[in-house]
């Protein structure tokens, strides 16, 4: 059966960020309701809104302490159903953002499970005995800094925290948690939720031996979280076998419903990325590396392909997303930068699955200065060499009004020097040759062409490097990632370039076809 989500194109919003309807200087739903006429101009298909669950807002949103209520800061369940309703007159489905991994520490549950060890809600949470010196009770490491155990003194037991301390991880082994999370599931699908994101869906089981992981390298600085958790192999602590077994219960709950469900997944090797989309479980996952990589043509191609190999339809693909440096700076910044970010769209655009921009990246931003006195992330307020995620937080450029056109007259909630006309919406909307044209150009080129992402994939023959060639029935997708222009011989016939990354080329090219660099075409075969 074909679902919605088949062919379409999703755009993540960070709510915070997005638009400010009631100037407090934080973006809310009734903001991105306001944004709704822009979203469906650009294309897309869906939106996936990051948490905005009642929440202390240590990690902005992901340290939930209410999953079925709203932050005021960012509205009520009412403002919710509207933009549900909003959304759907306009074709636009509404995924929202679910965090099983862990609660706050404010949560009801947690609150009750600090009541000590014979509390209902105690199990809800992983508690353990320190270790014989009185330590943490093994070697696992907190993304966020510091161990993933903290000491509750009253009990004498830790607590593990694969994030925060204040963001305690839920124990995925007691069926009355999962039934509340299936309660949960249905709550969001009941108001019209089409789907969910979710966060750390890696990481829910645990090894129930709670073993220690073991060191790959030595760790040159310890004041830098990020590097001390890739210092370890996560053999125990994530990706555990039975993580899949929850989705195989969430796939039936929201079956009726036909919501999607999309990992965020970062598992520990590429072979075991398809584990959690077998038919019965996940839909996709979001396959996560290309967010975090440097310019490395030959290498991130190469990883696309093997990824692509193991699962046509189940990847949500992205090079964006609020955890990490825009794609635009990441890959050398400016418009050579811009370019190749395009150019990786673009070819993900034929590897099936269900792919997301994320706020901005349609129009070419790079990261944002943020002053360091205004930094926000605990990445990076909390550590001494933490990388926060702030610089690609920053408020959604709309035009040149205040603050971008966030927010009518009041500071943003992370300020951040204005981003110039030629990157804002409301400049770029009316250039042809303008990113964000481009961004749209390629979205509806999808829409047209649905071989693109639906006929059998078939890699074709290239010599080693960045270079590819992707034929879909009658779609050809094909990259030049390499610094100079590259001859590759097309399969028989005439083709019509349909898109090409780097120009607004268009015609039709047979025999032996000189590939501009850094870009990537689309081609359709000419009848
Ligand atoms: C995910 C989110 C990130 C958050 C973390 C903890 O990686 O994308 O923003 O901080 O989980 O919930
Ligand atoms: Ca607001």
């Amino acid at each position: 059966m074909t679902s919605w989500w088949h062919g379409g194109i999703g755009y993540e919003i960070y709510p915070r960020s997005f638009a400010d309807s009631n100037n407090d200087g934080i973006g809310d739903i009734n903001g991105i309701k306001g944004r709704l006429p822009y979203l469906s101009w650009l294309g897309i298909d869906a939106i996936w809104i990051a948490p905005f669950y009642e929440s202390p807002g240590l990690d902005h949103g992901y340290d939930v302490s209410d999953y079925r209520a709203i932050n005021p800061i960012h509205g009520t369940l009412a403002d919710f159903d509207e933009l549900i309703a909003d959304a759907h007159a306009r074709d636009i489905r509404v995924i929202v953002d679910i965090v099983p991994n862990h609660s706050s520490s404010e949560h009801r549950w947690f609150q009750q499970a600090l009541q000590g060890r014979d509390n209902p809600y105690r199990d809800y949470y992983l508690w353990r005995d320190p270790a014989p010196d009185g330590g943490p009770p093994n070697n696992w490491v907190s993304h966020f800094g510091g161990p993933a155990w903290t000491l509750d003194e009253a009990s004498g037991q830790y607590y593990c925290h694969l994030f925060l301390p204040e963001q305690p991880d839920l124990n995925w082994s007691n069926p009355a948690l999962r039934e509340e999370f299936d309660d949960i599931l249905r709550f969001w699908c009941d108001r019209g939720a089409d789907g969910f994101r979710i966060d750390v869906a890696h990481g829910l089981v645990k090894d129930a031996q709670f073993r220690d992981n073991p060191q790959r390298v030595p760790i040159q600085d310890p004041g830098n979280p990020t590097e001390v958790f890739g210092a370890f192999e996560h053999l125990y602590d994530m990706d555990q076998d039975g993580t899949v077994d929850v989705y195989r219960r969430w796939n039936r709950v929201v079956e009726p419903y036909e919501a999607v469900l999309i990992g965020e997944s970062n598992p520990r090797s590429l072979d075991r990325v398809a584990r959690y989309v077998r038919g019965d479980s996940l839909h996709t996952v979001f396959y996560l590396e290309p967010g975090w990589m440097h310019w490395k043509p030959a290498d991130l191609l190469e990883k696309l392909e093997a990824v692509h190999r193991s699962t046509d339809t189940g990847i949500s693909w992205v090079i964006d997303n609020h955890d990490n440096s825009r794609s635009a700076t990441r890959f050398g910044g400016g418009d050579v930068g811009r370019g190749r970010s395009l150019a990786v769209m673009t070819f993900m655009m034929a590897l099936g699955g269900f792919p997301f921009l994320w706020e901005g990246q349609e129009l070419g931003l790079a990261d944002a200065e943020v002053d360091a006195g205004n930094l926000e992330d605990p990445i990076a307020t909390r550590n001494e060499h933490g990388v926060g995620r702030d610089a690609t937080r920053t408020v959604m450029p709309w035009d040149s009004s205040h603050a971008n056109g966030f927010s009518e007259s009041a500071e943003p909630w992370l300020p951040s020097a204005l981003r110039g006309p030629a990157e804002t919406v409301a400049v770029q909307r009316d250039d042809r040759s303008s990113w964000l044209s481009k961004h749209r150009d390629l979205i509806k080129v999808r829409r047209t062409h649905p071989d693109l992402w639906g006929a059998t994939p078939q890699w074709l023959e290239t010599p080693p490097g960045a270079v590819r060639a992707l034929r879909r029935g009658s779609m050809l997708a094909l990259a030049n990632w390499k610094p100079d222009r590259f001859a590759i011989d097309l399969p028989p016939g005439v083709w019509t370039i349909v898109y090409h990354s780097a120009s607004t080329d268009t015609g039709d090219v047979s025999g032996t076809f000189d590939m501009a660099p850094e870009s990537t075409y689309l081609m359709v075969a000419s009848t």
